[in-house]
């Protein structure tokens, strides 16, 4: 089988949990380390939700820290849906884990140029700390063979009616990133809104009875809990596992080549991904975009990697 080697980064938050678990546990993805961002929590939350996250599911990779604010904008953490801590929900044990000491833009910058096999960055977060290695070292541009984000929609947005929170919180690394001419495949609330955590799926999960799928059931009632206050929802999106699962099997998504302009003019559209569907405006197409999901499918590949360990 050909392993895709992959970077991740992210700023965990519940749904960042599981996409750490499924990269860390599927024999496709070859994990090579992650880097950490402001975004659902501060950046030291984030980092340290990620060192527990490594230490109880026994993934050892380089955990290296990244950047605690967005390029221009000042950080706005979503405490309502993550909690105080970024990760409610869940009793580690003593932390013995610690940072690389390498940041995240040395880290992103040094496994890329280093590497004789092109690299996937999955981006589940703020995309600040990718934003800046590129225009760091625009070198490693040669040697990313995609990047795979979750953020975006080409419908309505999560933060506002326009913009989903990823974005949002940085849409000026998003706009470095789309404007690339890197291979970029959106994974946005279009598809991530139809894989909600409902009670059948806790259910489903937590009879499993492994340690992922403890950690899973336990997280996603305190996630589902604030979905619920904040959204009135049964059971709560869980945006970030689809990238990790697309890279295990790409056919759980229907994706559509178009121009995809990410707003950055300051009005009550910032941070919006503007996907030209329809091609009215004939640019230069620039990005894949996840229009439709196989549900049952993604269910499954979950499943199958919480029965792993
Ligand atoms: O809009 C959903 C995204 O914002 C997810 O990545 C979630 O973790 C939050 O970061
Ligand atoms: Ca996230």
């Amino acid at each position: 089988m050909k392993t895709r080697k992959i970077i991740l980064d992210c700023d965990p938050g519940h749904d960042d949990a599981i996409a750490i678990l499924l990269a860390g546990s599927n024999p496709a993805i070859d994990l090579l380390g992650i880097t950490v961002v402001a975004g659902n929590q501060t950046l030291i939350k984030t980092g340290i939700n990620t060192l527990n996250l490594c230490q109880y599911l026994e993934i050892d990779v380089p955990v290296c820290l990244g950047s605690a604010n967005p390029i221009i904008k000042n950080i706005e953490v979503c405490e309502l849906i993550h909690g105080e801590t970024g990760l409610d929900g869940f009793d580690f044990e003593t932390l013995k884990r610690d940072f690389d000491s390498r940041s995240a833009v040395e880290f992103i910058v040094q496994t890329i140029l280093d590497s004789k096999d092109p690299i996937t960055v999955v981006t589940t977060g703020p995309m600040t700390n990718l934003a800046l290695a590129i225009k760091v070292e625009p070198k490693i541009l040669e040697n990313i063979e995609e990047v795979v984000l979750m953020g975006g929609s080409y419908t309505n947005g999560n933060v506002s009616p326009a913009a989903e929170f990823n974005i949002f919180t940085d849409p000026e690394a998003a706009y470095i990133v789309f404007n690339s001419k890197l291979k970029v495949t959106m994974i946005g609330l279009d598809v991530t809104r139809q894989v909600k955590v409902l009670p059948e799926i806790i259910s489903r999960m937590e009879g499993i009875n492994t340690k992922s799928s403890i950690l899973f059931t336990k997280l996603m009632k305190v996630f589902n809990e604030n979905q619920k206050s904040v959204f009135g929802l049964e059971g709560g999106p869980l945006h970030d596992p689809v990238t990790i699962a697309y890279l295990i099997d790409p056919t759980i998504l229907d994706l559509k080549y178009m121009h995809c302009d990410i707003d950055i003019s300051h009005g009550p559209s910032y941070g919006r991904t503007n996907c030209d569907i329809f091609d009215y405006l004939h640019l230069e197409k620039n990005t894949f975009v996840a229009m439709d999901i196989n549900s049952n499918r993604f269910w499954d590949i979950v499943e199958i990697e919480l029965k792993n360990k």
